[in-house]
Protein backbone atom coordinates (compact mmCIF):
# COMPACT_ATOMS: atom_id res chain seq x y z
CA UNK A 1 0.00 0.00 0.00
CA UNK A 2 1.68 3.34 -0.87
CA UNK A 3 1.32 5.86 1.68
CA UNK A 4 -0.22 3.30 4.22
CA UNK A 5 1.61 4.03 7.72
CA UNK A 6 3.48 0.79 8.49
CA UNK A 7 2.54 -1.55 11.33
CA UNK A 8 5.95 -3.72 10.55
CA UNK A 9 7.52 -4.58 14.33
CA UNK A 10 3.86 -4.85 15.62
CA UNK A 11 2.32 -7.87 16.92
CA UNK A 12 -1.63 -7.23 15.92
CA UNK A 13 -4.47 -9.91 17.33
CA UNK A 14 -8.21 -9.31 15.71
CA UNK A 15 -11.18 -11.68 16.89
CA UNK A 16 -13.40 -12.36 13.69
CA UNK A 17 -16.46 -14.24 12.94
CA UNK A 18 -19.75 -14.94 15.35
CA UNK A 19 -19.16 -18.06 18.16
CA UNK A 20 -21.56 -20.61 17.99
CA UNK A 21 -22.69 -22.24 21.95
CA UNK A 22 -23.34 -25.62 21.52
CA UNK A 23 -26.91 -26.92 22.68
CA UNK A 24 -26.28 -30.26 21.73
CA UNK A 25 -24.72 -32.28 19.43
CA UNK A 26 -26.75 -30.97 16.28
CA UNK A 27 -27.72 -27.61 17.95
CA UNK A 28 -26.18 -24.56 19.19
CA UNK A 29 -27.11 -20.69 19.50
CA UNK A 30 -24.91 -18.47 17.25
CA UNK A 31 -25.05 -15.07 15.23
CA UNK A 32 -25.14 -13.46 11.94
CA UNK A 33 -21.60 -12.15 11.93
CA UNK A 34 -20.19 -12.91 9.00
CA UNK A 35 -16.61 -12.33 9.97
CA UNK A 36 -16.07 -9.88 7.13
CA UNK A 37 -14.64 -6.48 9.23
CA UNK A 38 -12.29 -8.47 10.97
CA UNK A 39 -10.69 -10.60 8.51
CA UNK A 40 -10.35 -7.33 5.95
CA UNK A 41 -8.82 -5.47 9.34
CA UNK A 42 -6.41 -8.44 9.54
CA UNK A 43 -5.67 -8.23 6.00
CA UNK A 44 -5.03 -5.16 5.95
CA UNK A 45 -2.89 -5.29 8.56
CA UNK A 46 -0.38 -7.54 7.31
CA UNK A 47 -0.08 -5.86 3.80
CA UNK A 48 1.06 -3.03 6.31
CA UNK A 49 3.89 -5.32 7.23
CA UNK A 50 2.28 -6.31 10.85
CA UNK A 51 2.50 -10.08 12.72
CA UNK A 52 -1.22 -10.68 12.09
CA UNK A 53 -2.84 -13.60 14.06
CA UNK A 54 -6.76 -13.70 13.73
CA UNK A 55 -8.83 -15.96 15.89
CA UNK A 56 -11.80 -16.73 13.85
CA UNK A 57 -14.91 -18.03 15.18
CA UNK A 58 -17.44 -20.76 12.63
CA UNK A 59 -17.37 -18.97 9.24
CA UNK A 60 -16.63 -19.57 5.62
CA UNK A 61 -13.71 -17.18 4.17
CA UNK A 62 -10.14 -17.57 3.08
CA UNK A 63 -7.36 -17.09 5.54
CA UNK A 64 -6.11 -13.38 3.96
CA UNK A 65 -2.43 -13.31 2.91
CA UNK A 66 0.46 -13.38 5.26
CA UNK A 67 -1.71 -13.92 8.23
CA UNK A 68 -1.72 -16.65 10.72
CA UNK A 69 -5.41 -18.05 11.54
CA UNK A 70 -6.71 -20.03 14.85
CA UNK A 71 -10.06 -21.31 14.31
CA UNK A 72 -12.59 -21.17 16.99
CA UNK A 73 -15.86 -22.49 18.05
CA UNK A 74 -17.22 -20.83 21.12
CA UNK A 75 -16.87 -17.68 22.77
CA UNK A 76 -14.99 -19.99 25.83
CA UNK A 77 -12.28 -21.44 23.00
CA UNK A 78 -12.14 -17.82 21.80
CA UNK A 79 -11.28 -16.39 24.84
CA UNK A 80 -8.61 -18.80 25.63
CA UNK A 81 -7.10 -18.53 22.04
CA UNK A 82 -6.82 -14.69 22.69
CA UNK A 83 -5.59 -14.74 26.03
CA UNK A 84 -2.59 -17.07 24.98
CA UNK A 85 -1.30 -15.02 22.17
CA UNK A 86 -0.34 -12.03 24.63
CA UNK A 87 1.56 -10.01 24.76
CA UNK A 88 0.92 -8.26 21.69
CA UNK A 89 0.55 -4.43 20.63
CA UNK A 90 -2.82 -4.15 19.32
CA UNK A 91 -6.30 -6.48 20.08
CA UNK A 92 -8.84 -5.68 17.99
CA UNK A 93 -11.95 -7.25 18.80
CA UNK A 94 -14.62 -7.75 15.94
CA UNK A 95 -15.88 -11.02 16.56
CA UNK A 96 -19.78 -11.46 17.72
CA UNK A 97 -19.02 -13.20 20.53
CA UNK A 98 -22.09 -14.62 22.55
CA UNK A 99 -23.00 -13.19 25.43
CA UNK A 100 -24.62 -16.25 27.12
CA UNK A 101 -23.93 -19.78 26.38
CA UNK A 102 -26.16 -23.08 27.62
CA UNK A 103 -24.93 -23.51 31.34
CA UNK A 104 -24.74 -27.41 30.27
CA UNK A 105 -24.20 -28.95 27.03
CA UNK A 106 -26.20 -32.01 26.35
CA UNK A 107 -24.45 -34.98 25.06
CA UNK A 108 -27.17 -36.77 23.47
CA UNK A 109 -29.75 -34.96 21.17
CA UNK A 110 -32.12 -33.70 23.12
CA UNK A 111 -35.56 -35.41 21.69
CA UNK A 112 -39.44 -33.95 22.37
CA UNK A 113 -41.42 -35.73 24.49
CA UNK A 114 -45.23 -35.99 23.82
CA UNK A 115 -47.41 -33.17 25.05
CA UNK A 116 -44.54 -31.17 26.12
CA UNK A 117 -45.21 -27.46 24.58
CA UNK A 118 -41.66 -25.88 25.62
CA UNK A 119 -38.83 -25.98 26.30
CA UNK A 120 -36.57 -23.83 28.64
CA UNK A 121 -33.38 -23.46 27.96
CA UNK A 122 -30.60 -22.01 31.12
CA UNK A 123 -27.76 -19.77 29.95
CA UNK A 124 -24.99 -18.21 31.58
CA UNK A 125 -23.06 -15.13 30.85
CA UNK A 126 -19.21 -16.06 29.11
CA UNK A 127 -16.29 -14.36 29.78
CA UNK A 128 -16.21 -11.09 27.98
CA UNK A 129 -12.80 -10.78 26.03
CA UNK A 130 -12.59 -7.80 25.65
CA UNK A 131 -12.66 -6.45 28.84
CA UNK A 132 -10.09 -9.22 30.17
CA UNK A 133 -7.33 -8.34 27.65
CA UNK A 134 -8.15 -4.59 28.57
CA UNK A 135 -7.25 -5.44 32.42
CA UNK A 136 -4.47 -8.19 31.97
CA UNK A 137 -1.55 -7.59 33.68
CA UNK A 138 -0.18 -7.64 29.93
CA UNK A 139 -2.37 -5.58 28.33
CA UNK A 140 -1.48 -4.45 24.60
CA UNK A 141 -0.54 -1.11 24.11
CA UNK A 142 -3.59 -0.62 21.89
CA UNK A 143 -7.47 -2.07 22.37
CA UNK A 144 -10.01 -1.65 20.28
CA UNK A 145 -13.65 -2.97 20.52
CA UNK A 146 -16.70 -2.84 18.27
CA UNK A 147 -20.39 -2.44 19.01
CA UNK A 148 -23.40 -2.70 17.37
CA UNK A 149 -26.09 -0.49 17.98
CA UNK A 150 -29.42 0.36 16.54
CA UNK A 151 -29.83 3.51 18.61
CA UNK A 152 -28.49 6.03 21.04
CA UNK A 153 -25.22 4.79 18.99
CA UNK A 154 -23.00 7.51 20.56
CA UNK A 155 -24.28 6.99 24.75
CA UNK A 156 -23.35 3.53 24.45
CA UNK A 157 -20.44 3.16 22.64
CA UNK A 158 -19.06 5.73 25.22
CA UNK A 159 -20.63 3.95 27.61
CA UNK A 160 -18.73 0.53 26.30
CA UNK A 161 -15.25 2.34 26.21
CA UNK A 162 -15.27 3.27 29.51
CA UNK A 163 -16.63 0.10 30.93
CA UNK A 164 -14.43 -1.80 29.02
CA UNK A 165 -11.39 -0.08 29.31
CA UNK A 166 -10.60 0.24 25.70
CA UNK A 167 -8.64 2.84 23.76
CA UNK A 168 -11.50 3.49 21.17
CA UNK A 169 -14.20 1.71 19.69
CA UNK A 170 -15.83 1.34 16.57
CA UNK A 171 -19.72 1.49 16.56
CA UNK A 172 -21.28 -0.37 13.55
CA UNK A 173 -24.31 2.28 12.61
CA UNK A 174 -26.74 -1.01 12.17
CA UNK A 175 -29.89 0.06 10.04
CA UNK A 176 -27.66 2.28 7.17
CA UNK A 177 -28.47 0.54 4.18
CA UNK A 178 -26.14 -1.80 2.34
CA UNK A 179 -24.96 -1.84 5.61
CA UNK A 180 -24.42 -4.66 8.03
CA UNK A 181 -23.40 -8.11 8.58
CA UNK A 182 -23.97 -10.08 5.93
CA UNK A 183 -22.88 -7.09 3.22
CA UNK A 184 -19.50 -6.57 1.76
CA UNK A 185 -19.69 -2.39 2.99
CA UNK A 186 -20.29 -1.37 6.12
CA UNK A 187 -20.72 2.30 8.03
CA UNK A 188 -18.54 2.97 11.17
CA UNK A 189 -18.29 5.63 13.82
CA UNK A 190 -15.13 6.07 15.83
CA UNK A 191 -15.55 7.05 19.31
CA UNK A 192 -12.48 7.78 21.73
CA UNK A 193 -10.96 10.42 24.49
CA UNK A 194 -8.00 12.50 24.17
CA UNK A 195 -6.94 14.94 26.40
CA UNK A 196 -10.04 14.72 28.35
CA UNK A 197 -11.97 15.70 25.39
CA UNK A 198 -14.48 13.05 23.31
CA UNK A 199 -13.54 12.69 19.99
CA UNK A 200 -15.49 10.89 16.89
CA UNK A 201 -14.77 9.88 13.49
CA UNK A 202 -17.49 8.76 10.53
CA UNK A 203 -15.98 6.45 8.14
CA UNK A 204 -18.07 4.96 5.53
CA UNK A 205 -20.53 3.87 4.14
CA UNK A 206 -17.29 2.04 2.16
CA UNK A 207 -16.29 -1.42 1.12
CA UNK A 208 -15.06 -3.18 4.48
CA UNK A 209 -11.44 -3.36 3.23
CA UNK A 210 -11.59 0.10 2.96
CA UNK A 211 -12.97 0.81 6.37
CA UNK A 212 -10.27 -1.72 7.27
CA UNK A 213 -7.38 1.04 5.86
CA UNK A 214 -8.97 3.74 7.28
CA UNK A 215 -9.66 2.14 10.67
CA UNK A 216 -6.23 0.76 10.85
CA UNK A 217 -4.83 4.64 10.04
CA UNK A 218 -6.74 6.26 13.05
CA UNK A 219 -5.89 3.33 15.28
CA UNK A 220 -2.07 4.43 14.43
CA UNK A 221 -2.22 7.77 14.89
CA UNK A 222 -3.72 7.38 18.16
CA UNK A 223 -0.78 4.91 19.14
CA UNK A 224 1.72 7.05 17.96
CA UNK A 225 0.03 10.12 19.55
N1 LIG B 1 -16.98 -9.01 23.37
C1 LIG B 1 -16.03 -9.84 23.93
N2 LIG B 1 -16.41 -10.88 24.74
C2 LIG B 1 -17.72 -11.11 25.02
C3 LIG B 1 -18.70 -10.25 24.44
C4 LIG B 1 -18.30 -9.22 23.63
O1 LIG B 1 -14.84 -9.64 23.70
N3 LIG B 1 -18.04 -12.13 25.79
C5 LIG B 1 -16.53 -7.87 22.53
C6 LIG B 1 -16.84 -7.97 21.05
O2 LIG B 1 -15.77 -8.60 20.34
C7 LIG B 1 -17.00 -6.51 20.64
C8 LIG B 1 -17.58 -5.89 21.90
O3 LIG B 1 -17.19 -6.72 22.99
O4 LIG B 1 -15.75 -5.91 20.39
C9 LIG B 1 -19.07 -5.84 21.88
O5 LIG B 1 -19.47 -5.58 23.16
P1 LIG B 1 -20.85 -6.05 23.76
O6 LIG B 1 -21.03 -5.33 25.03
O7 LIG B 1 -20.98 -7.52 23.77
O8 LIG B 1 -21.73 -5.50 22.65
P2 LIG B 1 -23.12 -5.89 22.39
O9 LIG B 1 -23.26 -7.34 22.08
O10 LIG B 1 -23.52 -4.89 21.34
O11 LIG B 1 -23.69 -5.62 23.86
P3 LIG B 1 -25.10 -5.30 24.29
O12 LIG B 1 -25.79 -6.57 24.00
O13 LIG B 1 -24.95 -4.96 25.72
O14 LIG B 1 -25.47 -4.12 23.43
Amino acid sequence: MTGAASLSGLRIVVSAGPTFEDIDPVRFIGNRSSGKMGFAIAAAAARRGGEATLVAGPVALETPIGVERIDVRSAAQMHAAVLALLPCDLYIGAAAVADFTPQQFASSKIKKRAGETGLTLELVRTRDILADIATHARRPRMVVGFAAETDTVESYARAKLADKHLDLIAANRVGVEGAGFESDHNALTLYWRQDGRDCARALGPAPKQQLAEALLDVILERMTA
